[in-house]
């Protein structure tokens, strides 16, 4: 493997503050029942247990994967091997103390397919072995170098492999940087606070007048109150937001494609005036229209990718609807899909909703025809079969309009595709 540069002083120095404050609080705070876990009754956006076929969509599902969980805080490692007991999990994270959390979770729940380490994701190269995938979350907006950690990150990820990776997105947080700034002006920092300290943070959350957009957005921050996340939101060391279309530049620049936008129905922008979406559908290209879904949303506080090793091929990990092949791919409704029967002005609808989707406007109140496709969606049927089933039913659905219906629910996060080949496993 080729080396990576050294880190510059001031990198190690951000990288020593942010390890000394992980180590004073460890993140999560909150204790961890992996029960859920290992029976599946709980699963996380990332999953590959779940989401194999959206990384591998042409390939039968596997087990025995080598995952990385990087920067994995007090229990996301754990949370990964309760969940994927054939898989060979790798933990690593600056902070000792969460690493202890993680391996004494583990301990209490007999967990042995997990293997921890206490170093930084720039050392990565040095474990000299690589992932079939990797798990990174909420980490590299707190370096001081965002790429330089994405160049560790890619020498460890196999060529066939992929990444989950999150980062915080700057609108949806506007009412934390407004906060940081605050404390900033008053002098607060980190590694000063006692338990006093903490006290008034606490009081002055309480007493912000009703204009603070902290207000609008208490639900996505519900966990302000504890010690460690409200260190974590407001007095970090190092907190660097990314909008999506800088996001999506400093993945190409260090050799990543984005396999699948998690949550694209975030990125929506139905609410547009219907002249202005048409110019956005025809004329732009696809980040600057999420550039303009995430400005109108204005309350998106993170970006979640999976993303491959640019030199992975194409045809491997990219599967849609205007592949040649499209008619054989197979229809699989997504793991988060809730739908129910609703009464409305018109009659009874079907609704659809996601239940990764932050936001509640984001149900989707059906028309006939597009709740005649999603009730023939099965993970069995092609798209092909889907048409003649509904031909045998007298639904008369032009390919054309198929498409453009199944189209819709993939830009929604209701469906997802997978190829003919790829069978259940
Ligand atoms: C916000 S926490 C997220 C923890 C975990 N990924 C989760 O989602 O629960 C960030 C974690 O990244 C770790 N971290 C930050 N910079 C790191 C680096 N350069 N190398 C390894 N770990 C790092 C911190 O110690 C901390 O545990």
């Amino acid at each position: 493997m080729a080396d990576l540069p050294l880190p510059t002083p001031a990198q190690a120095s951000i990288t020593r503050q942010v390890r000394d404050q992980y180590e004073r609080f460890p993140y999560p705070s909150k204790d961890c029942d992996l029960q859920p876990f290992i029976t599946g009754q709980r699963a996380e956006v990332g999953f590959p247990r779940q989401y194999y076929h959206l990384l591998w969509p042409h390939q039968g599902k596997r087990d025995d994967l080598d995952i990385l969980v990087a920067g994995c805080g007090t229990s996301q490692a754990a949370r990964y091997a309760a969940a994927h007991p054939h898989a060979r999990i790798t933990g690593i994270d600056l902070s000792a103390t969460s690493l202890a959390h993680c391996q004494s979770l583990c301990q209490q729940y007999q967990i042995n397919n997990i293997s921890l380490q206490q170093m930084s994701l720039l050392d990565l190269p040095e474990l000299n072995r690589q992932f079939d995938y990797i798990v990174c979350t909420g980490v590299i907006h707190h370096m001081a170098s965002p790429g330089a950690g994405l160049d560790a990150l890619r020498q460890v990820l196999r060529p066939g492999g992929s990444m989950y990776l999150m980062v915080y997105a700057r609108y949806g947080r506007d009412a934390i940087y407004l906060l940081q700034r605050l404390l900033r002006e008053l002098d607060l920092r980190a590694k000063q606070l006692d338990d006093n300290d903490i006290a008034v943070l606490l009081e002055l959350l309480d007493r912000l007048p009703p204009t603070h957009p902290l207000h609008f957005r208490r639900d996505q921050f519900h966990d302000i109150g504890k010690t460690a996340e409200l260190i974590d939101y407001l007095l970090h060391v190092q907190d660097q937001p990314f909008t999506i279309k800088p996001f999506y530049e400093l993945l190409q620049q260090h050799e990543f494609s984005v396999q699948h936008l998690i949550n694209r129905a975030h990125y929506l922008h139905d609410a547009l005036p219907v002249s202005l979406r048409q110019t956005v559908l025809n004329s732009f290209d696809e980040a600057r229209q999420l550039a303009i879904g995430e400005l109108l949303r204005a309350g998106i506080d993170k970006h979640e990718v999976f993303c491959v090793r640019s030199d992975r091929a194409v045809e491997d990990w990219r599967i849609s609807l205007t592949d040649a092949n499209a008619d054989d791919h197979i229809l699989e409704r997504s793991p988060a899909l809730h739908t129910e029967l609703i009464r409305e002005d018109q009659g009874t609808v079907l609704r659809a909703v996601s239940g990764s989707h932050q936001f509640a406007d984001l149900q989707f109140s059906l028309s006939p025809e597009q709740a005649q496709v999603l009730n023939c969606i099965n993970g069995q049927r092609s798209l092909h079969a889907i048409h003649t089933y509904l031909q045998q039913q007298q639904r008369t659905i032009s390919r054309e309009q198929l498409h453009a219906v199944c189209q819709w629910l993939l830009e929604r996060d209701l469906i997802f595709l997978r190829g003919a080949q790829s069978g259940t496993g």
